[in-house]
């Protein structure tokens, strides 16, 4: 049965955890997968989550019953709040839905498949060059093509505007347009306001449809409402839109696999039709959500006092990531490293889009033992004040050499 099956090639990003794992050289870095180490290099247990665990287990009510179909009404609610805000009009008119998913992975592929049911046949998905290294496998495993919009000027390190503008506007009608909504991975740029609203503009006259992917608020400023800025900006314009929210990377809940995915619709009525086909949907392929993290973010979410706290967790974490952009850019500079480093400070989020070619790559993992994507992308929550200073000799090596 299985002699013609042809073999899959590993996955990129996880590929490089295992390779991390497997190698006994003791300076080895692991700057390949998009997950915060403290300053130690060691997995973080968020102060908050561990008060919402303390709380979870005192609970003499918990079960391990089923959660809905949906998931937790109070966690999509919540989820809702979190990146429309508290005062949408959307969610006021009862326009908005969410479905609780596995994660953000779980959240787009649920947004695909609704739309490879109920939206225009044949509609093809807009993705930035590049791009989360999943998002294509998600869009075609449910027979969505995807075209690629110009996103990363490699020339002057930042966004090309216009050649994104130009692709999403002599794209067909009513095509689907991911967008980051914060701290784009990989390139750790996103678009200003300004830039957001032609991007909105063209989107409108196309009657496009937006599927936001946010995997990062709380990494791009610093504070969650500065994060969902864009999102709530094409709610205030009376745009239609799918948003996918992880909680992977801002609660640290990796493994949990708590996500959302929101719909904002036009009424009340066609939320309720979104949802059941949600449910519907979610029925036939896991049945219910996984219960543990979304317990806590529901807690978290809905205690001023904790979301308070959260706030402050994830203010350290990005904070730490900001000085550590700031100590390899200073370690470089120092070594006086050929070229442009000035994106290493200028570019938000995890991650960094160093510029480091594949070969460089190739020469930083075999001399150096230090992990990252061939597309010289970097988690900069990787690096910490014991090995930057090496990363910094092994980057100028490999560029000098
Ligand atoms: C990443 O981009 O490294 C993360 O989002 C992890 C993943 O699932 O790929």
């Amino acid at each position: 049965v299985f002699q013609s099956t042809p073999r899959a090639p590993p996955d990129v990003i996880f590929n490089l955890t295992a390779s991390y794992k497997a190698d006994t050289f003791k300076d080895k870095i692991n700057l390949g997968v998009g997950a915060y180490r403290d300053n130690d290099g060691k997995p973080f247990v968020l102060p908050v989550v561990k008060k919402a665990d303390a709380i979870l287990h005192q609970d003499p009510a918990l079960d391990h019953e089923y959660l809905p179909i949906g998931g937790i009404p109070t966690f999509t609610a919540a989820s809702a709040r979190l990146i429309l805000g508290a005062d949408s009009s959307a969610i006021k008119e009862k326009r908005v839905v969410g479905a609780q998913t596995i994660s953000g992975t779980g959240a787009n592929h649920l947004g695909a498949l609704f739309l490879s049911r109920f939206y225009h046949p044949g509609a093809k998905i807009l993705l930035s060059n590049p791009t989360w290294a999943n998002h294509k496998a998600i869009f075609n495993n449910v027979g969505i093509e995807t075209i690629d919009y110009p996103y990363w000027d490699a020339k002057k390190r930042g966004l090309d505007l216009e050649g994104m503008l130009n692709v999403i506007k002599s794209a067909p009608e009513k095509s689907i347009v991911l967008l980051h909504a914060c701290a784009h991975n990989p390139t750790g740029v996103d678009p200003t306001q300004e830039q957001w609203k032609q991007i909105a503009e063209v989107i409108k006259q196309k009657n496009h449809f937006t599927f936001f992917d946010c995997a990062y608020q709380g990494f791009a400023s610093g504070n969650l409402d500065k994060d969902a800025w864009a999102v709530r900006y094409f709610e205030s314009q009376g745009l239609e839109f799918f948003v996918c929210q992880s909680y992977a990377k801002n609660f640290g809940l990796y493994g949990e696999r708590a996500g959302c995915l929101t719909a904002v619709t036009s009424t009340p009525d066609a939320a309720n039709r979104v949802f059941s086909q949600f449910e519907k949907l979610q029925r036939s392929e896991i049945s219910n959500p996984p219960a543990y993290g979304a317990r806590v973010v529901n807690l978290v979410l809905n205690d001023p006092t904790l979301s308070k706290q959260w706030q402050d967790d994830l203010t350290e974490m990005s904070g730490r990531i900001i000085a550590m952009r700031k100590a390899l850019y200073s370690a470089l500079k120092k070594l006086g490293t050929p070229g442009t480093w000035e994106h290493i400070v200028t570019q938000i989020g995890m991650f960094s889009f160093t510029g480091l070619t594949k070969e460089q790559v190739s020469v930083l993992k075999s001399k150096y033992h230090v992990y990252l994507t061939d597309n010289g992308r970097i988690s900069m929550a990787g690096l910490n004040t014991s090995n930057v200073e090496y990363f910094a000799k092994a980057v100028d090596d490999v560029v000098r050499n």
